[in-house]
C-alpha cells in the first residue's frame, strides 16, 4: 500500500471510530433545541409546578436544605425548588439547556454547573440533603458500569440520612404497554415521529426520531437502558442507598407492575441517631 492510500485508510478508520464513539455518546449532543421542541408538549409550567409540589411533599425538608438536581436540563425543577426556599445546585452537560436555565434566573440560592454526572466535584462529599434524578435521566451510557458509577456519585454527595429521588421509565410497565411508534405536532407546526425498539438482553430501548417542519427536517437516534425497580433498588443498595418507597410515577400511590413510570425514594444509610436531650443537672 502506498503512503497516500495508507493515510486515506487511517483517516477513514479514524472517522468510523469517531462515528462509533459519537453514536455511543449520543447524550453529548442530543439535548439541544430540537430536543426542547420534540418534548415541548411535556414542558409546561403547570406540570413543573405539580411535580415540584409533589417533591416538596415527599422530601419534607425545611427551607435552607441543600438540593442537587442532576441532570437539571433547562432548570424546570431547580428554579422552582430555589423559589421554594432551598439552596439548589443544578448539574448538566448540555450548554444549550444550561443557557436556558441560567437565562431564567440564578442567584445566591441557585447555581448551575456544566459537568458530567459521572464525576461530581470532589468537594461535594456529604453536601446535600437531597439528590434528584428526574425525567428518565439515567441509563444513557453504553457501559452499564457508568450507571453504577452515577449512583455511587449520588450516594457520595448525599449526607447520611439524605434521600435520592429517582424518577423515570419503569421497564416492567413500559413493556406491559409497549408502543412501537408515535407522532405529534409542536406549536411551530413541526411534525415529530418516533419509532421504538427494545432489546431484552441489554435492556436497551432505541428511539429513532424524525421531524419535518418550517425550520427543516432531520432524523437521529438515541438509546436508553431501561431498569426494573428491582434492579435499580439493587444498584442503590450497592451504593448504600436503601429504597424506602416506590410510587406510580408522580402519583401518590404505590408502584404497580403496569406503572410505566416510577419514582423511587432511597435513603443514604448511616444517619446519626438523634440523642435524647440531656436532663439538666441541678
Ligand atoms: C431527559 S433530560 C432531563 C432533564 C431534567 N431532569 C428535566 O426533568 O427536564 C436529561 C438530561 O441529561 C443531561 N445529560 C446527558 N448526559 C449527561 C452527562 N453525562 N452528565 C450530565 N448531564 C447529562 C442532558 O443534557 C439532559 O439535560
Amino acid at each position: 500500500m502506498n503512503r497516500s492510500a495508507r493515510s486515506a485508510r487511517a483517516t477513514s478508520n479514524e472517522t468510523s471510530t469517531t462515528r462509533r464513539a459519537s453514536r455511543a455518546e449520543w447524550w453529548r449532543s442530543y439535548f439541544d433545541d430540537v430536543y426542547l421542541r420534540e418534548y415541548e408538549p411535556l414542558f409546561t409550567l403547570e406540570r413543573d409546578r405539580r411535580e415540584v409540589a409533589r417533591l416538596l411533599d415527599i422530601l419534607g425538608l425545611p427551607s435552607g436544605a441543600r438540593v442537587l438536581d442532576v441532570p437539571c436540563g433547562q432548570g424546570r425543577h431547580a428554579h422552582l425548588l430555589a423559589e421554594a426556599g432551598f439552596l439548589v445546585d443544578g448539574v448538566d452537560l448540555s450548554p444549550q439547556l444550561l443557557a436556558r436555565a441560567r437565562a431564567r434566573g440564578t442567584g445566591p440560592t441557585l447555581h448551575y454547573h456544566e459537568r458530567d454526572m459521572r464525576r461530581l466535584p470532589r468537594s461535594w462529599n456529604r453536601r446535600f440533603n437531597a439528590v434528584l434524578n428526574l425525567f428518565t435521566s439515567f441509563g444513557f451510557f453504553a457501559d452499564p458500569g457508568d450507571d453504577r458509577r452515577v449512583v455511587a456519585e449520588f450516594a457520595r454527595v448525599l449526607r447520611p440520612g439524605g434521600v435520592l429521588i429517582w424518577h423515570g421509565g419503569d421497564r416492567d410497565g413500559v413493556m406491559a404497554r409497549f408502543l412501537d411508534r408515535d407522532w405529534w405536532q409542536t406549536s411551530d407546526g413541526t411534525l415529530h415521529a418516533q419509532e421504538r425498539s427494545f432489546d431484552p438482553l441489554s435492556g436497551i430501548l432505541t428511539i429513532e426520531s424524525r421531524w419535518s417542519g418550517p425550520d427543516g427536517s432531520g432524523e437521529r437516534e438515541h438509546r436508553i437502558r431501561l431498569y426494573t425497580p428491582t434492579r435499580l433498588a439493587e444498584l442503590c443498595a450497592e451504593a448504600g442507598l436503601i429504597v424506602e418507597a416506590a410510587y406510580d410515577g408522580w402519583r401518590d400511590r404505590s408502584l404497580t407492575r403496569r406503572s410505566s413510570e416510577m419514582l423511587l425514594v432511597a435513603r443514604k444509610e448511616g444517619a446519626r441517631r438523634e440523642l435524647p436531650a440531656r436532663k439538666s443537672r441541678r
